[in-house]
């Protein structure tokens, strides 16, 4: 397949912003969504809408078995061992807020240790500052270094004996870094403890293998995955999540209810309250399906056509610099230019079809690294071209002029 196939299976592609073409450079914010996710969802509306483990009428059935066929798919894309190890969420938040709460509830004491890295969002952040302070623990913090990347000597350090959990991020959704997960794991799990890996902004550059890893919990979110928002997932080692209490108490996660005293029921289903977004998980199945149809090969290649054009096209413009400048690193370039703010520029490309983010990116702890208020961010899918490289470099070469 090549690219211009590839783009014409998103229809937002083709649309016109201020009457020039979309140029989508976002998608370290959300990704697009391809025509066959988008008529799965709708299918899905349009013949099997119902209520799933509810019923035993014919709509209810089907709906479930295309549900749970997604998770048995999920466990798949990620190598895990038992579909049930597959926790459907609204997201990567909604994941990291589940095992901090439950995995805080039972394991969490005064004066243990969380380590987090300072790269992190602010939602692989607050949730552990939240149950720290319920529980009195601590969190430490692995440094960086001015290339953003993980200072390793520190690992060794940070991650002892005391520390109950660690959360990073696989790749950082501001600067693009790939953290040496192994490593880390290896390291926790030499102390006793496990690793929580975010990956809500690397499970759609490259393939994960949970179980080659020995990743203890994974959370990735399915919009970063051009599957509709409000979905996600949470894999967690059967033992782990047998061993959790539930997050959230309501319908489905249920065994027996009296007043007296309620049992819940097994896994999946104990971390899976009230009524999923069903038409969502159903277009994350499909969204796997077409990621698979791509390949991870394709996916890559390109990804990196972009990552080295983008590099050094905009290395070129004065006063430009990348922040972020990591030997391991995904198609996401955050930059600033000196004298200038980034909301400004990001204003003015947007009038040229260019769409990039601006700000502190949900990382305000990185930009305090960097002393700088935000940057700018243009983060590449394998749908994006050279050609939308050259007109991200020309807007901003006009824009410059404009402001200067
Ligand atoms: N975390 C998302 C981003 O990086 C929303 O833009």
């Amino acid at each position: 397949m090549n690219i211009t196939d590839i783009r014409a299976d998103f229809p937002i592609l083709t649309r016109k912003i201020k009457g020039k073409d979309l140029v989508y450079l976002d998608n370290g914010a959300t990704t697009q969504k391809p025509r066959q996710v988008i008529d799965a969802i709708a299918a899905y509306y349009d013949n099997e809408n119902s209520n799933i483990h509810r019923g035993v009428h014919t709509l209810s059935q089907e709906a479930t078995t295309k549900y749970e066929a997604v998770r048995t798919k999920v466990q798949e894309f990620i190598g895990a061992k038992h579909s049930h190890e597959i926790i459907f969420t609204k997201g990567t938040t909604d994941g990291v807020n589940l095992v901090a709460q439950s995995f805080g509830k039972k394991h969490l004491k005064k004066g243990d240790e969380i380590v987090i890295s300072a790269m992190e969002h602010h939602s692989n952040i607050v949730p552990w500052q939240m149950i720290c302070e319920e529980k009195e623990a601590v969190l430490k913090v692995i440094p960086i270094n001015k290339k953003g990347e993980l200072i390793l000597e520190k690992i060794d350090e940070l991650i002892t004996k005391k520390t109950k959990l660690v959360a990073v991020n696989h790749i950082s959704n501001t600067l693009g870094t790939i953290n040496p997960i192994k490593k880390i794991i290896e390291v926790a799990h030499a102390n006793n403890s496990v690793v929580l890996i975010d990956a809500a902004q690397s499970v759609n550059h490259t393939p994960i293998d949970v179980q080659a890893l020995d990743i203890d919990f994974l959370v990735f979110s399915g919009h970063k995955l051009f599957a509709p928002t409000g979905t996600g997932v949470l894999y967690g080692k059967e033992n782990l999540l047998n061993d959790l209490p539930p997050y959230q108490g309501g319908g489905d996660m249920i065994k027996e209810v009296s007043f007296e005293k309620t049992t819940y029921n097994c896994l999946p289903h104990k971390f899976e309250a009230g009524t999923p977004n069903i038409a969502g998980i159903i277009g994350l199945g499909a969204a796997i399906d077409y990621i698979n149809k791509i390949g991870f090969d394709l996916i890559q290649e390109q990804e990196k056509k972009l990552l080295q054009y983008a590099t050094a096209e905009l290395s070129k413009i004065e006063g430009l610099q990348i922040i972020g400048t990591a030997k391991e690193k995904t198609s996401v370039i955050s930059f600033i230019i000196e004298g200038i703010h980034p909301f400004d520029i990001g204003t003015i490309i947007d009038q040229m079809g260019i769409a990039v983010r601006t700000g502190h990116h949900c990382t305000q702890p990185l930009m305090t690294f960097f002393e700088i208020p935000g940057t700018i961010r243009a983060s590449f899918s394998f749908y994006n071209t050279l050609e939308e490289v050259d007109l991200l470099i020309k807007a901003l070469n006009r824009a410059l002029l404009m402001l200067s």
